[in-house]
């Protein structure tokens, strides 16, 4: 691995950071087993700006952003002291979320992801993707308990990204790859209050396994290989059969009880309004974030007004070839 160059510096009066969040496309929970995923980078994150102070980090949700729960959001605070570490005392952090926190679309992540490049603004200092992977996960994990390591990636190598974490002889290996589409797609993106909280969702999954451990075996798989086919008729553009696949992940992840009423019935509305296929996305519960991919950029406007309608916050994302 690769050593941090370190350069001779003043530090700067404020430095500033950034991460964008990520919608998991393909994969979610499957990927916990080794099966692989697909992701990609939102337009829009988290922002911090760091600067001498004395330990005060205060977050506030961008202007058009709606979150029943920010004082709960991701524990900004224990992500915040543990991203900057010995310096944590000697600097106050703003930050700025853009998107709704606690939904599945990697706050967490993003936060530590931004908090982490400011520090090393600050301590003037680069380092190599598979090394800001590795500190993101260590300070994520305070949220999300053991992850896969998907979102950090995800926030981090930015663009749509494709990952798999593989355990040999009890060590994990990430393998994770930035890919470039055939033809930009458009994915409409809903958030639907919050989800159940990724350590409790990854429990309950776990407890499947407990009940049904060949039933569920079976499960991962199936996920496992529509992620794989679904990925691939996304990536060469075929948009229909990257849909199909949506719809089929959708629903073995709502059998794997990921899947609130609420977000049942957006991604039906969204189906019916146009879309080629729709899902759940992240972690899962009675709430939090689902999206649809659309045909076309006039029928993914189309699925977006169906969702607001429906009470939803809503918008449109563009992953360009
Ligand atoms: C959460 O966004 C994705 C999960 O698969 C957890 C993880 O991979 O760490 C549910």
């Amino acid at each position: 691995m690769a050593l941090a160059q370190r350069k001779p510096h003043a530090e700067p009066a404020v430095v500033l950071g950034a991460a964008p969040g990520k919608v998991i496309l393909f994969g979610e929970h499957a990927v916990v087993y080794g099966q692989p995923a697909l992701g990609v980078a939102l337009g829009r994150g988290v922002r911090v700006s760091v600067r001498k102070g004395s330990g005060k980090v205060e977050a506030k949700l961008a202007e058009g952003v709606r979150s029943p729960e920010l004082a709960a959001s991701a524990t900004p605070e224990k992500l915040v002291k543990a991203a900057l570490g010995a310096r944590a005392e000697e600097l106050d952090v703003e930050i700025e979320i853009e998107v709704p926190p606690l939904a599945g679309l990697g706050t967490s992540a993003a936060l530590a992801i931004a908090v982490l490049r400011a520090k090393d603004a600050l301590d003037d200092v680069t380092e190599p993707a598979e090394v800001m992977l590795d500190r993101a996960m260590e300070v994520e994990n305070l949220a999300h308990g053991a992850s896969s390591g998907l979102d950090p990636a995800i926030c981090l190598y930015g663009g749509v990204v494709e990952f798999q974490r593989r355990e040999t002889k009890g060590k994990n290996k990430l393998q994770v790859r930035r890919v470039t589409p055939a033809l930009s797609f458009h994915l409409v993106i809903g958030v639907h209050g919050t989800h159940g909280g990724t350590k409790d969702r990854i429990r309950g999954v776990a407890m499947v396994r407990e009940q049904m451990p060949q039933a569920f075996d079976a499960s991962i798989k199936a996920l496992g290989q529509i992620s794989r086919a679904g990925s691939k008729a996304l990536i060469k553009g075929d948009l229909e059969v990257a849909g199909r696949a949506l719809d089929l992940a959708h629903g073995v992840l709502s059998g794997l009880g990921l899947v609130g009423d609420a977000i049942e019935h957006h991604v039906r509305n969204a189906r019916r309004a146009g879309a080629l296929g729709a899902k759940m996305s992240g972690a899962g519960g009675s709430g939090g974030a689902f999206f649809a991919l659309a045909p076309d950029f006039q029928a993914a406007q189309r699925v977006k007004e169906a969702i607001e309608a429906a009470g939803a916050m809503s918008w449109v994302e563009t992953a360009a070839e």
